[in-house]
């Protein structure tokens, strides 16, 4: 079974690298829409007949343990979903950044199975809150970037004001990446992977007004869609869900992360990096609903679900699934979620508000967390943030902070970001 798929993915994926890697460094000019189609309000055209073949890869002869076990993960999702929705937000782990060293075998626990962390006071206030007046300045001194949306901008194209060169080398900053980068493991030599450091990761920052409903960006996932089956190396990481035992999987495995393919088809929100955990510095005081971070704090299940969904049809009881169509997964795109594409997620008692956010927390969620934005800011003042992840140490980690330098010096996009119309200043 493995082998076929060894023989066989790699040649699916050959033939689209072809296209993919013809693009110049730096994407295609656009802004932050570009990356999510529901977004940009055009349906993307749907997979060609071959992802027939690719799910069948999959499904071929585990017809009875994939269903049995898909049958055991809704019923344990439903239960997941219960408690999510009774505690919600107080579900989210918090912890202080002075007593991350110190932290219980509990919490460690906790913060792995919700799949988000806050980090308290990893700056005191009144800095974070500077840097936010210093990135007025900058967006005054550059105002020919563009930002999203355009009428109500909130995430800016720009990725080298002092302060978001501050905070990426700023050492408490630093030691949060290391500590949620220490959560993973590996069998690999740390000439592969270090997953004890983190590499500084040049992303934008977003300064979002309230009342704005633009920047509602809904569930999602980033680092690809397709790709999560497409690349054997990627969809490696998920073995034991694919062979109908998702109760062992382990999320913070890195063996197979390195050097998977998150990025097949050129896409626009693709990273140059493997980010083990997304994540914001905040620079304001949010409250839930407030222009805020949502999220499926049930890492395991919506994983499970997430890669099993595809195979099965929606039907009770469900049956193996033979067409090329993956739910919301679109070339090019992050994998999306909604009620119709994902109903047992419930995403609506599932989706949860990290708790009230002061200026100077970090928080962060694991790559496959299922994330989302408020889709309206109702609070009464700005809700902004530094995008910050945290990046363990990979050889092809380092060549794209090597290649991100020369960007710094020369004051333009890095190379996963839209080609700007100007340079920074
Ligand atoms: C969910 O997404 C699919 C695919 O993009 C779309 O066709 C459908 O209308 C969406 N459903 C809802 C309820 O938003
Ligand atoms: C999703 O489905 C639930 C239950 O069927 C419904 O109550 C809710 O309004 C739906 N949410 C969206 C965003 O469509």
């Amino acid at each position: 079974m493995l082998s076929r798929i060894k023989l066989l993915v790699p040649n699916l994926a050959l033939a689209t690298r072809g296209v993919a890697t013809t693009a110049t460094r730096g994407k295609i000019g656009g802004d932050i829409s570009s990356v999510f189609p529901s977004l940009s309000g055009i349906a993307p055209p749907p997979l060609p007949g071959r992802y027939a073949e690719l799910k069948r890869l999959f499904t071929a002869g585990r017809e009875r343990v994939l269903a049995e076990s898909w049958e055991k993960l809704l019923l344990d999702l439903e239960k997941e979903t219960a408690v999510v929705k009774r505690f919600g937000s107080d579900l989210i782990p918090q912890v202080e950044f002075k007593d991350l060293a110190s932290l219980s075998k509990a919490k460690i626990k906790d913060i792995k199975k919700r799949g988000v962390v806050v980090i308290k006071n990893v700056l005191p206030e009144k800095e974070a809150l500077s840097m936010k007046e210093s990135l007025k300045e900058h967006i005054e001194r550059n105002s020919w970037a563009k930002a999203f949306p355009a009428d109500s901008p909130a995430v800016y194209e720009l990725y080298w004001s002092p302060a978001q060169r501050a905070a990426r080398a700023h050492p408490s900053l630093i030691a949060s990446q290391c500590f949620v980068n220490s959560l993973w493991h590996s069998s690999l030599p740390p000439s592969m992977v270090d997953t004890s450091m983190s590499l500084p990761y040049a992303d934008r920052f977003r300064i979002r007004q309230p009342g704005d409903a633009g920047f509602a960006l809904g569930a999602h996932i980033d680092g690809g869609s397709v790709e999560r089956w497409e690349d054997l190396e990627y969809s490696l990481c998920y073995e034991k869900i694919w062979t109908g035992r998702w109760e062992e999987y382990d999320a913070f495995n890195a063996d197979h992360r390195v050097h998977a393919m998150m990025d097949l088809y050129d896409g626009a929100g693709s990273c140059g990096v493997w980010r083990s955990w997304q994540g914001w510095l905040s620079l304001s005081t949010t409250s839930p609903g407030e222009g805020t971070l949502l999220v499926n704090p049930v890492l395991k299940h919506a994983t499970a679900y997430t890669i099993l969904r595809p195979f099965f049809t929606p039907s009770t009881p469900p049956t193996i699934s033979t067409t090329p169509h993956f739910p919301n997964s679109v070339q090019g795109a992050c994998q999306e979620f909604n009620n119709s594409t994902h109903p047992h997620l419930r995403l609506d008692d599932v989706m949860t508000h990290v708790p009230r956010i002061s200026p100077g927390d970090y928080v962060f969620w694991h790559c496959d967390t299922i994330h989302a934005v408020d889709r309206v800011h109702q609070g009464a003042s700005d809700s902004s943030v530094l995008y910050i992840p945290a990046v363990p140490w990979t050889v092809e980690s380092q060549a794209y902070v090597e290649r991100q330098r020369e960007a710094e010096r020369r004051g333009v996009s890095p190379e996963d970001f839209p080609v700007g119309v100007g340079v920074e200043v």
